[in-house]
């Protein structure tokens, strides 16, 4: 596996590759890799010639700066298990080589980032789309791979894709959430909760999964309501928002349709901020 810390040496290896007509699937990622990571590269290797996962902990992404700091990295683990899931260039870069000068770009993203996440974590999807577009247009892949676990920041990335990066031509594809045995959605931030705490985050897709199975003996309200107050139960857990949207356009739904809605979670376990969501099928 090749590795590469600044765009000058990524270039030159993607030269070859492209010179080669292979086909370049893309992963980013911001480290601390587990299985739902894996699971992207997994995707990018059965369907491309050519794997490249980035490792960069984005800063512009982060409204709070404790978070920032306290996102966990581990680059020697991760370069082990990129090896063997057989990545073939990981893309390592620190932040003044991704950010020479400030990013001052402001996306407007019709909407869709001022529900949900976007409402609680201010900037935070301008500065994921500020990375995400530099890394596109320096890697230029055929393909790439987003897990659904973020399943807004999915929408964001189509949406980004879509009206601002056209002419990349890249095929986003979103693959499916990877979860510990209890339901638990795997998440680099789950390596900071304590063993209570881990124990108590299993209860929020638990209680997703009861009330999505559930769905059609509530309203909308009800079921945000029940939702909430079962999760609050948990002397670890509070949640920040339960939101019920339309997979196409995220607002929150008066009615719930199968197939076309999502039931979204935000939930501090402890300090630990947690997300997830179940589709109603
Ligand atoms: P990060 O949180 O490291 O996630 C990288 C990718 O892995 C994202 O597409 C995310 O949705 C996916 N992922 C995380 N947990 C998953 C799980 N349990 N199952 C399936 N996929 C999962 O998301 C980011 O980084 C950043 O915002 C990034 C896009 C890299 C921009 O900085």
């Amino acid at each position: 596996m090749i590795i590469a810390r600044t765009k000058e040496e990524l270039n030159r290896y993607l030269k070859l590759v492209r010179t080669a007509k292979k086909t370049i699937g893309f992963v980013p990622t911001m480290g601390a890799l587990h299985k739902g990571h894996l699971s992207l590269i997994k995707c990018s290797n059965a369907e491309n010639n050519f794997t490249l996962v980035s490792i960069f902990v984005n800063p512009a992404q982060f409204n709070n700066p404790d978070d920032l700091n306290k996102y966990p990295r581990n680059e020697t683990v991760d370069l082990d298990l990129l090896t063997s899931e057989s990545c073939d260039i990981v893309f390592i870069p620190e932040v003044d080589e991704m950010y020479p000068e400030e990013d001052k770009r402001i996306f407007d993203f019709n909407g869709i980032d001022e529900v949900m996440e976007g409402k609680f974590r201010k900037g935070h999807f301008n500065g994921v789309a500020q990375i995400v577009s530099k890394l596109f247009e320096i890697v230029r892949p055929n393909k790439a791979y987003f897990g659904r676990k973020d399943f807004q920041q999915v929408a964001i990335i189509n949406y980004l894709n879509k009206n601002y990066l056209p002419e990349l031509g890249i095929d986003i594809v979103s693959c499916n959430i990877i979860r510990e045995d209890d339901g638990l959605a795997m998440s680099s931030r789950n390596q900071l909760l304590s063993v209570s705490e881990r124990q108590s985050a299993a209860l929020i897709s638990q209680t997703l999964k009861k009330y999505a199975r559930n769905f059609s003996e509530y309203s909308v309200e009800e079921l945000r309501n029940k939702i909430t107050d079962e999760i609050n139960l948990d002397k670890n857990l509070e949640v920040e928002y339960i939101d019920i949207v339309d997979d196409e356009n995220l607002q929150t739904v008066s009615e719930i349709i199968s197939g076309k809605t999502t039931i979204c979670a935000a939930v501090y376990d402890g300090t630990v901020r947690l997300i997830d969501n179940i589709a109603i099928s």
